[in-house]
């Protein structure tokens, strides 16, 4: 089909399209789609919207030729296409860019663009790096191209997945919640590309996402998926967030309330968790003269804007990258060293930002339920399977996970990954909880519930350290906020006297 350069401008929501018909997929007793059918047009942005487990993810991978309905076709144009693997896909104009990104981390962004467009051996390195230079000014998608994937930040690997898909000539892009992974800048830079890409080059975007804001900013139509049906597909113009957060959950209540915070929280109490001038020395990026205390059933917010040490934060906290400097105290005792045993000894828990790198896909769910507290199931000889049956099936009734307990952890939605990481976490009753961007990928219901999962936690006297580039979540649970900025606490202010004001100007360097 054609090339990045050579796109046909197709007029707004005319021909050429593309067909979904009737596709069904079943695993096992899940019935993931049942008889979905939907219309995509050629330089529109279609959102797909639903709770998780929907069905959006299983819907596009089988556009995409990565899964294979059980029934139902796809056709373009009025002709049936026979798409049963990613090339198919891809000779038929049809792109993804998927949540787990598929480029050679070792490699650079021009060798693996130039891999995935190349149709011979014989590859002209110096063509590839003038087409990437060509497209990416034309959509805004500047890249660095003799750098390692491996070095550069999530949003820019981004990038170059779509660049990728753009230039192995896709008239079709679809984007699997590009933004659940990206910050608040990287967001609109994300969104402006879209447009670009749909208006510019008339390319047809299916757009997955769970943010209602980004929806109203890009959607031209706009697609619920339910339990795996279509309950709605209509142009966005004209429907309210509100409506659509009706079709996607139902009638039912989305259960959001504001966390109550006491008078003075739990001044009188000592610290649980005191940092005190925590350092690590790194050429780019560390920790320097790091201190905060938190009390318990506090919640400390950590805002700022991605890269600013947060990560490294979580990782000194979480035992994986050892302090250079300071000290850790924990209910009143010096860790002697940071290691993950040593803090989980000492009740700390932790969801990490990447949920993929803390669970292991290929076990099940009630084997990832226990992997940070084995021994409190093991038997004489192996592991007394009964009782983490139930631990796990009692962990899925509370948190309201849709999988079975015997079901592999990478078989589930993103959001139903999360909440099991959730129910690990809190399972234990730790003292303190280091939670990285909770929500991330989730629904709104489900984010309503995480949040009321921490707040609740911090009733029963939790201490918990939020970290999140969600500046309303942090606003929202938060009873002091401490902002990083390049690799520093520059600020910590009060609930009372935070605003998105005072906590922008911290986060960008400017106040004192
Ligand atoms: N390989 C698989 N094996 C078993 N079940 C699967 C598999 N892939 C998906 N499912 C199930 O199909 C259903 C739909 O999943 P899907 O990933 O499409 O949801 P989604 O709408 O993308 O959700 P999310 O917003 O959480 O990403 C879920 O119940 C999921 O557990
Ligand atoms: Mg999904």
């Amino acid at each position: 089909m054609n090339s990045v350069e050579g796109v046909v401008i197709a007029s707004r929501g005319g021909a050429p399209s593309i067909y979904l018909r009737n596709i069904t997929k079943a695993y096992g007793e899940t019935i993931a789609l049942s008889d979905v059918s939907l219309d995509l047009r050629a330089g529109e942005v279609h959102a797909l919207l639903g709770e998780n487990g929907a069905g959006k993810t299983t819907l596009m991978k089988i556009l995409y030729g990565l899964s294979q309905p059980d029934s139902g076709q796809i056709e373009a144009d009025g002709v049936a296409l026979k798409i049963e693997s990613p090339r198919d896909a891809r000779a038929a104009g049809i792109g993804m860019v998927t949540q787990h990104f598929s480029l050679v981390k070792n490699m650079t962004v021009i060798e693996n663009i130039a891999l995935a467009s190349a149709k011979t051996f014989a590859i002209d390195l110096a063509r590839v790096r003038a087409e990437i230079v060509s497209a990416s000014t034309r959509f805004g998608l500047d890249v660095p191209p003799d750098a390692i994937v491996s070095s550069l930040p999530i949003s820019l690997q981004q990038r170059v997945e779509i660049l990728k898909a753009l230039m192995s000539g896709c008239s079709y892009l679809i984007l699997d919640e590009p933004t659940a992974v990206l910050g608040p800048n990287d967001i609109d830079s994300l969104l402006e590309v879209i447009r670009r890409l749909r208006s510019d080059a008339g390319i047809g975007i299916v757009l997955i996402s769970h943010k209602m804001a980004e929806i109203e900013k890009v959607a031209d139509r706009v697609s619920v998926l339910r339990r795996g049906q279509v309950v709605s597909s209509s142009l966005a113009n004209g429907i309210t967030s509100k409506e659509l957060v009706t079709l996607m959950v139902g009638e039912q209540q989305s259960g959001a309330e504001q966390r109550q915070r006491s008078a003075s929280p739990s001044q009188s109490q000592s610290p649980i968790l005191v940092l005190e001038s925590v350092g690590v020395t790194r050429e780019a990026g560390g920790l320097s003269d790091v201190s905060f205390a938190v009390r318990p059933g506090e919640i400390l917010g950590i805002a700022g804007v991605s890269g600013n040490g947060q990560t490294e934060l979580v990782n000194v906290l979480s035992g994986t990258t050892q302090i250079d400097s300071g000290t850790i105290v924990v209910e009143g005792r010096q860790l002697g060293s940071n290691t993950p045993q040593s803090l989980m000894r000492a009740g700390v828990g932790i969801l990490g930002e990447d949920r993929h790198a803390s669970a292991v896909h290929a076990l099940q769910v009630v084997e990832n339920l226990i992997l940070d507290c084995v021994e409190k199931f093991a038997g004489k000889l192996q592991l007394r399977r009964k009782e983490m049956l139930s631990h796990c099936e009692s962990a899925i009734t509370q948190f309201e996970i849709k999988a079975n307990p015997k079901q592999a952890f990478g078989t589930l939605s993103g959001g139903n990954m999360q909440k099991v990481l959730l129910a690990r976490l809190f399972s234990r009753n730790p003292k303190v909880a280091i939670i990285s961007q909770p929500t991330r990928g989730l629904d709104v219901m489900a984010t309503n519930y995480v949040r009321s999962l921490i707040a609740q936690a911090s009733k029963q006297s939790t201490a918990v350290v939020l970290v999140s580039e969600d500046l309303d979540e942090i606003l929202e649970l938060a009873d002091r906020v401490a902002v990083m900025y390049r690799g520093s606490v520059v600020g910590i202010v009060d609930h009372s006297e935070a605003s998105r004001e005072s906590i922008g100007e911290l986060m960008a360097g400017i106040a004192k």
